[in-house]
């Protein structure tokens, strides 16, 4: 097996730098757009066979040292009693809203084999199709990223919603954030017993807040989802790496670097060896490449490259990455150069 991305997560030596990339199984890809054209997406989430098919294109076509779990961070949202849609062009709408009482006490913590099934069955499908060609990472969103989704009804600019509940109703937020925590982490341990072989935990909008708020209204939750899930690791015998990605990450870092995950994620906004540094240095980072820079010519995302790997060989430990997600109109032999880039330039 491929295992050169879990040993580089444990912090151990390896003979190249692993590659994966967020939102691998995606539009950029042509082999994705036919599959999309015969379900939606969230048909494709809720179907394992159809989940499985396109979480491994990107290893067949891109030759990258992880399968990431097709699925999407507000499929908990549903089960814990939202209403749940993705509409061409406008992203993902949820409601009702949750934002005031009434609505919270509506939401429940799911089982997560029974409400989410179907992606422990895609966990458990992949597994035997991948059969250990690359590890398969499992996923979920922070409680706080998937929160925002939650009391705005969809994507958002400004956030009014959500600081307007943590600011008027600090106690009405608490109430809800422990639901939202207490089901990611069900939905996570679910994940790991079914198979999956790291887990990355989503924070993307983590950055809106001050360091003080982001530590009180969003870091709080992911240490106890941590805590929890390492303890029940523990007593199964299970050391699944966590990952832990937050956007914005740079005014953030020496607040992340007490989330106790074991590989921290890493945007473009900041150097990825000055994160490295800020985090304690001897850490596991990934990252970090500006997703926008695929559309370079390929002789200077080249030198991108070398730049971000040559700054992470200061860490402990680097899963080379995007700093955020690749976006649908990349040229996809841009994304395939690069992980040859990765490859040849980091070979030891
Ligand atoms: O990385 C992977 O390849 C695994 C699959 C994955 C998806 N979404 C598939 C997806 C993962 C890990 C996610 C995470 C996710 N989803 C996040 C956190 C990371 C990030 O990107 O910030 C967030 C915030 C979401 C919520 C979400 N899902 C939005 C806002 C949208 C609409 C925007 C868009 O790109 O269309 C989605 C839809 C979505 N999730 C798509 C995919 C492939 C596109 C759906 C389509 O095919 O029409």
């Amino acid at each position: 097996m491929n295992d050169t991305f879990l040993k580089a997560c444990r912090g151990e030596k390896v003979d190249y730098t692993p590659v994966w990339i967020m939102r691998q199984a995606g539009r950029y890809l042509a082999e994705y757009r036919a599959v999309r054209g015969k379900a939606d997406f969230l048909t494709m989430c809720k179907t394992p066979e159809l989940a499985a098919e396109v979480t491994i294109q990107p290893i067949d076509i891109l030759n990258v040292d992880a399968a990431i779990l097709f699925s999407d961070i507000l499929i908990p949202c549903e089960a814990m009693g939202q209403g749940l849609d993705f509409h061409e062009g406008k992203g993902p709408i949820l409601g009702p809203p949750i934002r005031d009482e009434d609505t919270v006490k509506k939401l429940f913590v799911p089982d997560p084999e029974e409400s989410m099934g179907f992606v422990m069955d895609a966990i458990r499908l992949l597994r035997k199709a991948l059969s250990n060609r690359v590890p398969l990472i499992g996923f979920a969103g922070a409680p706080f990223t998937t929160a925002t989704y939650m009391i705005e009804g969809g994507t958002s600019k400004g956030f009014l919603h959500t600081k307007r509940m943590i600011y008027e109703n600090p106690a009405l937020y608490k109430s809800f954030m422990d639901k939202v925590t207490a089901t990611i982490t069900e939905y996570l341990k679910a994940q790991v017993a079914a198979g999956a072989q790291a887990v990355q935990i989503f924070d993307t909008w983590g950055g809106i807040f001050s360091p003080a708020d982001f530590r009180m209204h969003a870091l709080s939750y992911v240490q106890q989802i941590i805590k929890d899930l390492k303890e029940w690791m523990q007593k199964r015998g299970e050391t699944v790496p966590v990952i832990y990605f937050v956007g914005s990450t740079a005014g953030l870092l020496e607040e992340i670097k007490t989330s106790g995950a074991d590989v921290f994620g890493v945007d473009w906004r900041i150097n990825i060896d000055d994160a490295a540094k800020r985090l304690g240095g001897d850490v596991v980072v990934q990252g970090n490449l500006d997703p926008l820079s695929l559309f370079l010519p390929k002789d200077k995302i080249e030198e991108n490259v070398k730049d971000v790997l040559s700054r992470a060989s200061s860490a402990r430990g680097h899963i080379f990455n995007l700093g955020h997600g690749v976006v649908p109109e990349t040229p996809r032999d841009n994304v395939i150069a690069l992980v040859e880039m990765v490859h040849r330039l980091s070979k030891k």
